[in-house]
């Protein structure tokens, strides 16, 4: 019987009315009260029920705690998990010693919340959190006066709001069922280790099979693209609680969102969500979720690349145990040093043990942590013979080693930087050594809320906002910054309109291209996030990939895809290279860039006007396929114009419209022009911005007067002349003359491009003359100034002030 805590009457009719079989739920049970088979406890907001369950094809029956007003009522907490009871005549209540007791038909006892201490006249409630609280039925604040809760007994899940005690030793909180229909205990556990800083680990029985990384005071820095995510997103935070202990919780930012980590039967964590649209749960993130994942893969002083190949390799200045295995695939073995450690000075040439700096690593396990500042974690580790490495990293602090270096990985999006002891002589081979200590890379960060080691996510919260995900990879700045050799004259790809093109190494060895735009004005942070989001999302093989983007104080920086052939200008205007795209290769050339544009047009959701298509922006890939690259950026740069009329003109003098150009009115059109400039520009490998002959000022004056006189053929690069299909070629000056045509509304629109070139017998429109021929003869006396200098500047991208 089950007696109400509210009014009774209501409660009792409401019940008599709408469902007259069942019997009235309440959140709180008391002495004398009992819950048979077939009722149930709810919370209060009638989202999670306490009650007797079955589980799969089982008639064993359990009490438990399951979601309520969902279909999918995923069990969160099971009493009797390895005790079921036969039979549905089982009661739950409150015991003789104020303990909730669970007893089967016969009154035996199956299960005992067990505390000890229980005033007789306690009562359990369930909360609106998912914990079931045993407390005195008059105390206030249940849960901290509580004699027992479920939340400090859990079994596979953890739920938001509920803490986890990080002691000083390892503590495997949850443990996982036995399978999906058996919760008895299995053979994972999860918890968290203190040591260095807290981790969440998962272990096999008492072996480690997963580590989330240190956490550094925002996230846990092991846990790859957890680092996209905001802070509150994850929800997680270390805080120090009244009782002076330190405690683990999580919450999501929407606190009427159902979320759960659970531990399931095979041994992953995972992250859910319940969508309200699909209503299931949807996995967020699940972990480990690649072989590097797997707890220390490449064995001790060994370091797993995700997207290595192979994916192990040693740490600098040690060398395979067991080369055989190693070359094998068999990584167990691991690594060793190659040359033994001094420990002292030499003393007849005065050198001793120095440190390699590993960057963007995901620390190895088992660190010490010390409270003292970054150079004397030097000297510590240096003055100590069974110091094996140190790192700093700012909300942690020095972080020592007298072990094996296990478990560790190359790791971009929140590596650090660790520092590995090696003896002099190894030191003296290698060429980057970090002999004086340096710590920032790259160190831009003034300001106290950018951590030195640790960037990106750090300066991405911002409150209540929802638009980051596991859609924008944030790349870690010093990562960036080292990958690309500080940005480095060496690793100089070229100058793009908005910014420098650098060439990365990431560890590991996959190779970016890394654009570090100029300063922004106008722009804030979150503006700037919520377009590259939407970049990142179009995918189309004519557009270079937009890998992520990295964010420190004002630097910001793009991280694409690197494309080994170069851009198209580097083959196309020098006479030495031509050679080499034959027409062939040109026409796919053509076709592809047509397809990137028409994606951005029309296919994309964003519809996106390119606004500075040139030769130079069209980058090729080892194939030599075209990819375009920058598209998107005038949305960046011009977040403050209106559609369709800009008093800042973005563009390249040669590839501008003349409605562009002189009223600063784009429109698709204006992209279609460009295309019509670069596809005149491919059949003749000239530059429309260079050229000049005695009798014509642009390129587009000189095709027009020879295709009007029929005469196309001589335009074409003479390299490919002879060898190219004459009716292709021809057909493709005639389609360029029809998208330079001065009037927007006599160009054909990308979709009509695209068909006649990949279709020989669409007929193809005649074009009118352009009269527009330069831009300089055209734009007011301001306007031409500012021309004048972009001439001069060749093939840069311009913003100018359009004159009107
Ligand atoms: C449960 O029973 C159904 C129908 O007999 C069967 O298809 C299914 O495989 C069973 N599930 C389990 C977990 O035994
Ligand atoms: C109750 O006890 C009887 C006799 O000991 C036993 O046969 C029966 O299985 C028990 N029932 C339950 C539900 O445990
Ligand atoms: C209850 O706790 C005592 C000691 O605190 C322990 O010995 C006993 O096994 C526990 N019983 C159950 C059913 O957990
Ligand atoms: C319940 O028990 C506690 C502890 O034994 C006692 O302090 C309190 O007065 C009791 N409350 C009631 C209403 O009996
Ligand atoms: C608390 O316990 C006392 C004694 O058992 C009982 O009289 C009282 O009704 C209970 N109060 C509530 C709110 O359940
Ligand atoms: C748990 O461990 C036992 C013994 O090692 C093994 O037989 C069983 O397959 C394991 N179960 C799972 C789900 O891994
Ligand atoms: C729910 O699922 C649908 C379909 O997979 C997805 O489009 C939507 O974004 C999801 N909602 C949330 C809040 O994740
Ligand atoms: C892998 O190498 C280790 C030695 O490092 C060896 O003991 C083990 O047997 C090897 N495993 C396999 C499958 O060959
Ligand atoms: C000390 O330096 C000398 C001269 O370079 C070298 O021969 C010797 O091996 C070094 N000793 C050690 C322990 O490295
Ligand atoms: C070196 O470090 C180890 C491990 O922390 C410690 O046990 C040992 O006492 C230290 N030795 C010295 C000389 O400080
Ligand atoms: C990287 O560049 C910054 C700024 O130019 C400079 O201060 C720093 O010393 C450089 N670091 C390295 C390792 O070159
Ligand atoms: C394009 O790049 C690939 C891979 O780097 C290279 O093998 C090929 O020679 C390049 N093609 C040209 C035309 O340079």
């Amino acid at each position: 019987m089950i007696t109400m805590r509210r009014n009774p009457v209501i409660v009792f009719l409401v019940s008599l009315f709408l469902d007259p079989f069942c019997h009235a739920a309440t959140d709180t049970l008391t002495k004398g009260q009992s819950i048979k088979d077939g009722e149930t406890l709810k919370s209060s907001d009638e989202n999670f029920e306490l009650g007797f369950f079955s589980l799969g094809n089982s008639t064993s029956r359990y009490v438990g705690i399951r979601y309520s007003n969902i279909q999918d009522q995923a069990v969160i907490w099971v009493a009797n998990r390895d005790k079921p009871i036969s039979g549905t005549d089982g009661v739950l209540r409150i015991g003789e010693d104020g303990n909730l007791v669970v007893v089967d038909g016969n009154g035996s006892l199956v299960w005992s919340s067990n505390a000890s201490g229980v005033s007789s006249n306690a009562s359990v409630r369930l909360d609106i959190t998912g914990n079931l609280i045993l407390s005195s039925n008059d105390s206030t604040d249940d849960a901290d006066e509580a004699y027992w809760q479920s939340f400090n007994n859990p079994t596979d899940t953890y739920l938001p709001n509920m803490k986890v005690l990080i002691g000083s030793a390892e503590l495997h909180v949850l443990t996982s069922w036995k399978s999906t229909s058996d919760p008895s205990p299995g053979n994972f556990t999860m918890g968290v280790d203190p040591r260095g800083a807290p981790q969440i680990v998962i272990w096999e029985q008492s072996r480690r099979r997963w580590r989330s990384g240190h956490w550094n005071g925002i996230l846990f820095s092991g846990v790859p693209y957890m680092a996209a995510y905001t802070t509150y997103q994850y929800g997680f935070k270390v805080s120090r609680e009244n009782d002076g202990k330190l405690y683990l919780t999580y919450s999501p930012s929407d606190p009427s969102e159902l979320m759960k980590f659970q531990i399931t039967w095979n041994g992953f964590e995972e992250q859910k969500r319940w969508n309200k649209s699909t209503e299931a749960w949807q996995v967020m993130q699940s972990q480990p979720s690649e072989a590097c994942e797997n707890y220390n893969y490449c064995g001790n002083f060994g370091v797993c690349t995700p997207s290595g190949s192979p994916r192990c390799s040693c740490l600098e200045g040690f060398e395979p145990r067991h080369p055989d295995q190693w070359r094998l695939g068999n990584w167990s073995g691991g690594c060793v040093r190659r040359s033994p450690l001094q420990c002292q000075k030499n003393t007849s040439n005065g050198g001793e043990d120095g440190f390699k700096a590993v960057r963007c690593a995901k620390l190895p396990d088992f660190a010490d942590d010390h409270r003292v500042t970054s150079d004397e974690c030097k000297k510590r580790c240096l003055s100590n013979c069974s110091c094996k490495a140190y790192a700093y990293v700012n909300a942690i602090g020095c972080m020592l080693w007298n072990g094996d270096l296990t478990d560790v990985q190359n790791h971009i999006q929140s590596g650090n930087t660790m520092y590995v002891r090696l003896a002099y002589s190894e030191l003296a081979t290698s060429a980057s050594v970090s002999t004086n200590h340096e710590l920032q890379v790259y160190d831009l960060s003034k300001s106290k809320e950018y951590t030195t080691d640790l960037s990106g996510p750090g300066d991405l919260v911002i409150e209540g906002s929802q638009v980051n995900g596991p859609d924008l990879p944030m790349f870690n700045f010093n990562c960036v910054a080292s990958a690309t050799n500080n940005f480095s004259e060496e690793n100089k790809l070229g100058q793009g309109g908005f910014g420098l093109v650098y060439k990365g190494n990431l560890p590991g060895g996959e190779e970016i291209a890394v654009k570090r735009l100029s300063k922004i004005s106008g722009q804030g942070l979150q503006e700037f996030k919520n377009e590259i989001i939407l970049i990142a999302k179009l995918q189309h093989r004519n557009l270079v990939r937009l890998l992520g983007c990295s964010i420190q104080g004002d630097e910001k920086m793009l991280i694409y895809e690197y494309m080994p052939n170069k851009s198209l200008d580097y083959f196309l205007f020098d006479p030495e290279k031509q050679g080499l795209l034959g027409w062939n290769k040109r026409f796919e050339i053509i076709e592809g860039i047509a397809r990137g544009l028409l994606y951005l047009h029309r296919d994309s959701r964003l519809r996106i006007i390119h606004r500075d298509l040139k030769a130079s922006n069209i980058l090729l890939d080892e194939g030599m396929n075209p990819k375009i690259s920058d598209f998107g950026m005038a949305r960046i740069f011009g977040a403050n114009q209106n559609e369709i009329n800009t008093n800042r003109v973005v563009g390249t003098y040669g590839y501008m419209s003349p409605e562009y150009a002189m009223e600063g009115l784009f429109s698709v059109k204006s992209d279609v022009y460009s295309f019509g400039v670069l596809l005149l520009e491919i059949v003749s490998s000239r530059r429309n911005t260079s050229f000049r002959t005695t009798d014509h000022v642009t390129l587009i004056a000189y095709a027009w007067d020879l295709w009007s006189e029929g005469k196309a053929l001589e335009m074409v690069d003479p390299s490919i002349r002879d060898s190219c299909n004459e009716n292709e070629v021809l057909r493709c000056i005639q389609l360029g003359m029809l998208c330079v045509q001065d009037s927007a509304l006599h160009r054909p629109n990308m979709a009509s491009v695209v068909l006649m070139l990949e279709s020989s017998t669409t007929s193809i429109p005649l074009p009118r003359e352009p009269t527009f021929t330069s831009v300089r003869a055209s734009i007011d006396t301001e306007a031409v100034m500012e021309a004048q200098e972009i001439a001069s500047s060749n093939d840069l991208t311009v913003t100018m002030v359009a004159g009107r």
